[in-house]
């Protein structure tokens, strides 16, 4: 059977194009999944345009998340016709991923989708929703309330970042959005921000310890901005380290740490153990599902559009989540 599929020839930068590729080229599994559904998140732009090593072989076809329904598969959890999604886990990193009509991959791998989501519903959630599931759960097991103070979001107007607005309001978080996107300001209110900043806005100071302004954070760029808001937590606050979209690195003290208690959660969504996957898309689906999801979608678009929108992404020109229809 002959499917359309984005693949990267070769490593390199611009090495991406669309093809005709046949079921037996796909990397071996046990689900083959008739894809309805991928999206666009950060790392794939990355992939897509080689600026970042992403696939670990080539030729492959990028995309970490997919929404589809089961065509074949020799484990009988995973019946044929099951809707299924799968994020991350190596889909599009070491195995050939979700911008594609058909996607292979290990039965480990594959969550039936919980409860109503339909296909389109978990990727506009996709691994920038998942991955604020995990800053939820690591953030209320380690004791983060609303009474310690206003909870940063980074990076605000991205996948990540317009989840993370809503999913912490939801929860009764008091919510200071950072963009750098001023013309975002009115959509991050509805999401439910209770105030919006520019990062130049948050004056975060040079001293090891500022005046504590907040509870903690979902930190999406990394860098400076990473070490500056550590330096203003509450007692006991978290800050979940999600991304490096400004940079990989920061510097700090520890007086953060030791002298307030304060700790950072390492988030990482593409490895995240099984059995706690499972439990959060359950979250998604039920307790903590944004009343609406639409309004994060902020373009649907067929793979021919996906090489020009993982660009514009780069380039910070986009915003909420892009998603992808593969039929
Ligand atoms: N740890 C994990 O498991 C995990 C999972 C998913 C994503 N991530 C990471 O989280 C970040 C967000 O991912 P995403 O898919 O939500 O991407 P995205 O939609 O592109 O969002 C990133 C946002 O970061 C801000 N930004 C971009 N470039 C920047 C720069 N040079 N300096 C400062 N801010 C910048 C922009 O927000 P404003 O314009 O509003 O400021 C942008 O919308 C990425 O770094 C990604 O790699 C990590």
């Amino acid at each position: 059977m002959t499917f359309r599929a984005l693949r990267v020839l070769k490593d390199g930068v611009n090495q991406s194009q669309l093809v005709s590729m046949e079921l037996d080229q796909l990397a071996p599994g046990n689900v083959l999944i008739e894809a309805a559904w991928s999206s666009i998140n950060y790392k794939d732009a990355l992939a897509i345009t080689g600026r970042g090593k992403i696939l670990k072989t080539y030729p492959a076809n990028p995309g970490i998340d997919v929404a589809g329904v089961v065509k074949e598969s020799d484990d009988p959890r995973y019946p044929a016709g099951m809707p299924v999604l799968v994020t991350g886990c190596g889909l599009g990193e070491n195995q050939d991923g979700g911008l594609a009509q058909y996607v292979r991959v290990p039965a480990e791998w594959v969550i039936p989708l919980p409860g109503d989501l339909s296909p389109r519903d978990a990727m506009i959630f996709g691994t920038a929703g998942f991955t604020v599931g995990i800053c939820l759960h690591r953030l209320l097991l380690n004791d983060q309330t609303p009474d310690k103070g206003p909870m940063v979001v980074t990076g605000a107007s991205g996948g990540v970042g317009s989840l993370a607005v809503a999913m912490l309001s939801k929860l009764g978080f008091e919510v200071v959005a950072v963009s750098g996107k001023v013309e975002q300001k009115k959509a991050l209110l509805e999401l439910g921000a209770a105030k919006v900043l520019r990062p130049e806005e948050l004056e975060l100071g040079t001293r090891p310890l500022e005046t504590v302004r907040f509870g903690g954070a979902i930190d999406n760029v990394g860098g400076s901005m990473l070490e500056g808001i550590l330096r203003h937590v509450n007692l006991w606050g978290n800050v979940a380290s999600v991304g490096l979209a400004s940079g990989h690195e920061f510097s700090a003290t520890v007086m953060p740490f030791i002298l307030r208690g304060v700790s950072i959660l390492g988030i990482s969504s593409a490895n995240c153990p099984r059995p706690l996957r499972e439990e959060i898309w359950k979250k998604l689906s039920g307790a903590w599902r944004p009343r609406s999801l639409d309004v994060f979608v902020n373009r649907e678009i067929g793979l021919d559009e996906v090489r020009e929108t993982a660009e514009q992404m780069l380039s910070r020109q986009t915003t909420g989540r892009t998603l992808v229809r593969l039929r």
